[in-house]
């Protein structure tokens, strides 16, 4: 089993995206949830960047106090090295990690210099590094588009001047899987002393083939793989540690590999750096967004429910992932349903269930999400109740704006009859109660009504609460619906329900027409 070396750039490629910038103690926090994670270098900063990116090195490297390696980056130029060097002093573990490009391209267009040029700025910055560690990383940043002859022969000057970890990048996301594999190989073939030291590999996303590349590179014998957390970086992004961690753990016998990365703590990690940077993961994200252990479909939650390997390959926990979530959604299906109100602490019998559920698939056609408030309200003995008694609302119109009379009609089912009444009113409530009233036959005060959201958003439930009395008695009603003027009008019904167990009702039988 090869031990992989896990290189962390969260706080250095990620950081340097837009959107993701993170002051000196957001970046020490980052830290110290990247050595609980068990990463094995952090890089911190490029030191001679800025006056907060020298101090985040120093000050990670200080409170990571040796539990991972801890990098700065420079150019060759020896003042980004001394500074790197002044940044890590303090460090347990200091790692200069020196870059310059290699490709034609970037030599024509970028640096101006010759092949010769950059290979004498390599070697030399790779020496001035070893001044001030044993430990030097040199990047030829465009590997991938660099010329083979040219990059084996950097290769082989820098190990020669001393650097302990060489480093391939494809810096612009440029390659595919077999071309990577193929590079690492014909490297580790041509120059013999890279089997001395760690070859590594670094991945942009910029054609979703980041994570692909850099295990297809593991495979062909690189021993160190850069990434960062929730894969944020340079434009579209580096590999993504989580994805790379868990696809080595999950395929292990066919990579012969592992990691040193409390798996347990990935979840904590990603979401630590959602909170500091307040970018969110997207929901269908591997291994860390909020779906990649959710279950809609009907026939996957059945599946999850019987055995959970039926449809999840990783093991929540594993990742610190609080369990499989059986999402309940307008595909789900009974099971699922059932489970969740067990969940809850809702045990219905199979009518008031089979009526909870279609109530269920109703809400569910209207609300993207359902909430667990959601799902009490919708399995609650309210509905129940105000269907149970004498007075059945059926069905509510109104209208209302802001400088019309609400008009609302109500068709009711009471006891045997159908009735429809209408009233006006300057609110829609009051319009909903006083037609509701005409069709009961009782005229009940209202004595206190609140209205309040049980979910979160736009489309989120409104619980209604009703506090009525008639004929010296009192009741209570309550109802919930994200439409609130429905939920009014429900709770109503159901408190004058409740108040007509012995009360004298007059429910009327005639239909009327709505009084203009
Ligand atoms: O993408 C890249 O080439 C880099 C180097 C500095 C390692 O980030
Ligand atoms: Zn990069």
């Amino acid at each position: 089993m090869r031990r992989i070396i896990v290189f962390d750039t969260t706080l250095r490629d990620g950081e340097q995206s837009p959107g993701f910038s993170m002051n000196v103690s957001e970046k020490v926090t980052l830290a110290e949830q990247l050595a609980e994670l068990g990463v094995d270098v952090i890089e911190a900063g490029f030191p001679i960047a800025s006056n907060d990116d020298f101090e985040a090195v120093r000050q990670v490297a200080r409170v990571v106090a040796g539990r991972a390696a801890v990098a700065g980056l420079c150019r060759t130029k020896t003042e980004d090295l001394d500074r790197a060097g002044e940044a890590l002093k303090e460090a347990a573990r200091p790692r200069i990690h020196t870059f310059i490009a290699t490709s034609d391209i970037h030599l024509a267009h970028k640096l101006k210099m010759s092949r010769e040029q950059v290979l004498e700025a390599a070697v030399a910055a790779v020496k001035h590094a070893r001044k001030y560690t044993d430990d030097v990383e040199f990047s030829a940043e465009d590997a991938t588009r660099t010329d083979r002859e040219f990059l084996c022969r950097i290769v082989e000057a820098v190990i020669k001047a001393g650097a302990k970890t060489v480093n391939l990048p494809d810096t612009v996301g440029h390659t595919v899987p077999w071309e990577y594999a193929s590079i690492i190989k014909e490297v580790l073939t041509r120059v013999p002393s890279a089997a001395g030291i760690t070859l590594s590999v670094h991945c942009h996303n910029d054609l979703g083939l980041a994570v692909a590349n850099s295990l297809e590179a593991i495979r062909a014998g690189a021993g160190q793989v850069e990434c960062t957390i929730n894969g944020i970086g340079e434009r579209a992004g580096n590999a993504a540690l989580e994805e790379i961690v868990m696809a080595l753990k999950h395929r292990q016998a066919d990579f012969q590999a592992e990691t040193g990365v409390k798996t347990e703590e990935i979840i904590p990690t990603s979401s630590l750096l959602v909170e500091i940077t307040g970018v969110p993961v997207q929901p269908n994200k591997a291994v860390v967004g909020s779906n990649a252990f959710a279950h809609e479909a009907g026939i996957h939650q059945h599946g999850v429910l019987s055995k959970t390997e039926t449809y999840e390959i990783l093991k929540p926990e594993s990742v610190g992932a609080q369990g499989s979530k059986l999402h309940l959604g307008k595909h789900s299906g009974r099971h699922a349903f059932r489970r969740k109100l067990v969940e809850l602490g809702v045990d219905l019998d199979e009518e008031s269930f089979e009526k909870a559920f279609a109530r269920f698939k109703e809400t569910a056609d209207r609300q993207k999400t359902i909430s667990d408030d959601d799902l009490l309200s919708i399995a609650g003995v309210d509905a129940d109740a105000a269907s149970s008694g004498p007075f059945i609302l059926e069905h509510l119109q109104f209208t209302s704006g802001t400088d019309i009379v609400t008009n609302a009609t109500v068709t009711m089912k009471v006891n045997e009859g159908t009735v429809v009444r209408s009233a006006w009113a300057y609110g829609p409530v009051e319009a909903a109660c006083k037609a509701i009233d005409q069709a009961c036959g009782m005229s009940a005060r209202l004595l206190d009504y609140s209205v309040k959201a049980t979910t979160s958003g736009k489309d989120a439930m409104g619980e209604v609460v009703v506090k009525v009395e008639f004929e010296g008695r009192r009741a209570e009603g309550r109802a919930s619906s994200v439409n609130v003027i429905e939920a009014s009008a429900r709770a109503y019904a159901q408190a004058l329900n409740r108040l007509s167990k012995g009360a004298s009702t007059r429910p009327a039988t005639t239909v009327l027409k709505p009084k203009p």
